[in-house]
């Protein structure tokens, strides 16, 4: 299996314009002294469009700068309770990665200036990857234009994990561009676009920093289909979704896991096969829906033995080995591109759905020369 990327990223198209979807000026709000801030707590968040349920609030009033993080369900007369580790710290963002030694993060965010943002204004939540993240990144990472990359790193307000919901989006300072969280493995492991977070919560001054285990160079410009479409190791699959009818399902439905077969797989089929499938749009759909599962299956979240049921109605078993990640019998080449509406893995095999080797009407049209055992 080829290591080339098949599309992450090469055509990266940047939306021009950005959105401010939170003035930061709405952040910061002087209060003198602690009690002012109870008193006033009940008619700022809504009036202030803040939904989350910590709402930070920050003390610009006197020289301090540090801020309190009130806690919307323990109730307003004691926001000081179950307050998140690290209440109270003077430390900004940017210090606060510089004392946890995420020193490569830090570098970047002085080289794209974005360090002016992140260490006064907010409240964010910075995804913060670790040094060696940034040394194993993969080769299409740096595709992305660096700033691009980085605000994806960040989310507006804070988010603290105990918050997460599985698939939540969160927007991003990248125009357009949300991060999905998802919950797995009974929530051992929590990821952002599926990269595992591996120390939450640590709290800076104007907002949150989770370390991440990865970069996450997988900054999509739209829905599972659009990633087919303008891939062009896909363009049998492309084609197959067109005649099958599938493409506004993948486009605007969701969120989906697509193991999308290259090229490559689908010339392993006797051409008689793929010649069938390409003309007969019902069971076309139903071999592509077996490629389809309506859930969000990030490879952090995978586990050997796994079954996942997808839309075609039956299901696909997951093997893990030291060569990498199966589904059925078919490899999993690039995982993890990132869609509007899911994710995408490619595969170096196509996946037949059982009853296509089992019954023998449409194994005789289907797989005319392969003699097949169940
Ligand atoms: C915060 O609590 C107040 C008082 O209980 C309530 O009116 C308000 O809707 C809550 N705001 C949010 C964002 O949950
Ligand atoms: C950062 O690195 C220093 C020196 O290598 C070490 O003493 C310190 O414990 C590290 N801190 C963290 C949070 O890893
Ligand atoms: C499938 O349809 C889309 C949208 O009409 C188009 O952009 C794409 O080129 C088509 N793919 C093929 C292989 O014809
Ligand atoms: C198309 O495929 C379906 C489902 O496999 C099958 O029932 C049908 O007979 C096929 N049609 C033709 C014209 O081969």
């Amino acid at each position: 299996m080829s290591k080339r990327p098949l599309c992450h990223l090469s055509t990266l198209g940047l939306v021009v314009g950005l959105i401010f979807f939170v003035t930061t000026g709405c952040c910061l709000i002087t209060f003198p002294n602690y009690n002012r801030l109870t008193l006033k707590l009940n008619a700022v968040p809504d009036a202030r469009g803040l939904s989350s349920n910590w709402l930070p609030y920050f003390n610009s009033g006197g020289k301090q700068d540090y801020s309190i993080f009130y806690d919307n369900k323990s109730g307003a007369t004691n926001p000081r309770r179950n307050l998140p580790t690290g209440f109270g710290k003077r430390t900004n963002l940017v210090e606060l990665a510089k004392k946890l030694n995420l020193t490569v993060l830090v570098d970047l965010l002085e080289k794209t200036k974005l360090d002016n943002t992140l260490d006064h204004e907010g409240p964010f939540t910075l995804f913060a990857p670790t040094n060696e993240a940034f040394a194993n990144r993969p080769s299409y990472c740096d595709n992305v234009p660096l700033k691009d990359l980085l605000k994806y790193h960040v989310t507006r307000k804070v988010h603290l994990s105990k918050d997460l919901k599985n698939n939540e989006l969160l927007w991003t300072l990248l125009s357009y561009r949300e991060l999905r969280m998802n919950i797995y493995k009974n929530g051992k492991v929590l990821t952002a676009s599926g990269r595992h977070i591996i120390k939450p919560d640590n709290m800076a001054s104007n907002g949150a920093l989770h370390i991440l285990k990865d970069v996450i160079c997988s900054v999509y410009i739209g829905s599972a289909v659009l990633e087919i479409n303008r891939c062009p190791a896909y363009s049998i699959l492309s084609k197959a979704v067109n005649v099958s009818g599938l493409y506004s399902i993948l486009d605007d439905f969701g969120p989906f896991t697509v193991f999308a077969p290259t090229d490559e797989a689908f010339n392993k089929l006797p051409p008689e096969t793929l010649n069938f499938l390409l003309k007969n749009a019902t069971a076309l759909r139903d071999v592509l829906l077996y490629h389809v599962v309506p859930e969000v299956w990030y490879i952090a979240g995978l586990e050997d033995g796994q079954l996942l049921k997808t839309s075609q109605g039956t299901k696909l078993k997951v093997t893990e080995s030291a060569q990498g990640v199966k589904v059925n019998d078919a490899m999993i080449g690039l995982p993890d591109a990132a869609v509007s509406n899911g994710v995408v893995h490619s595969i170096n095999s196509v996946l037949l759905p059982p009853s296509y080797s089992q019954e023998q009407v449409v194994f005789n049209k289907i797989r005319p020369k392969v003699n097949i055992s169940v």
